[in-house]
């Protein structure tokens, strides 16, 4: 079964592996390579910061992927943003794994997927999110 708990610092190894995937970088807004220290560097801040939730999925305490939720202020909503382990790919980790963390924070969530990005699409709609605009090539999705 499928459970999320919040990242710590110690993952930081795997967070890494995983940002610095090809296809995660492919799909990401930000596509350069990143260095042990500046990933180091986010990942301290971002734990720091309370508008920041982040976590890992685990199948069978095995990490399958990780999914983060940014609060935005402005919006009153979260952003959600996720990536699979790439040995998890392909057997509905990304579903179960988005769709666990909506239906847990059951508030505005709204997802940002580059144009192409077949599984993400199906991803945010089976969490309950329906497509709203296209805009230079990124796909904005929502719940609300
Ligand atoms: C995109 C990503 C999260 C998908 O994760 P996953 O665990 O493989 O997804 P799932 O197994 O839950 O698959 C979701 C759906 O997409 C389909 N799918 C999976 N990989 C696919 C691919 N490469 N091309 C087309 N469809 C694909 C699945 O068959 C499934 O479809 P279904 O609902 O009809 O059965 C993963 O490939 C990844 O981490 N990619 C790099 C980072 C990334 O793109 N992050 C998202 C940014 S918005």
């Amino acid at each position: 079964m499928l459970s999320l708990r919040k990242v710590t610092f110690e993952d930081w190894p795997l967070l890494l592996e995983w940002r610095n995937d090809e296809e995660t970088r492919n799909n990401s807004h930000t596509t350069a390579l990143v260095a042990e220290e500046s990933h180091k560097n986010w990942l301290k801040h971002a734990l720091e910061d309370s508008g920041k939730q982040l976590y890992i999925a685990e199948e069978d305490e095995i990490p399958v992927g990780t999914v983060r939720a940014d609060f935005d202020e402005a919006l009153n909503d979260y952003l959600l943003s996720w990536t699979t382990s790439p040995d998890a790919r392909g057997k509905g980790t990304g579903k179960r794994m988005v769709k666990t963390l909506v239906d847990l924070l059951n508030t505005r969530i709204r997802a940002e997927i580059k144009s192409g990005n077949t599984a993400s699409v199906k991803i945010a709609e089976f969490a309950g999110l329906t497509l709203k605009k296209e805009d230079n090539r990124v796909l904005y999705f929502s719940n609300y």
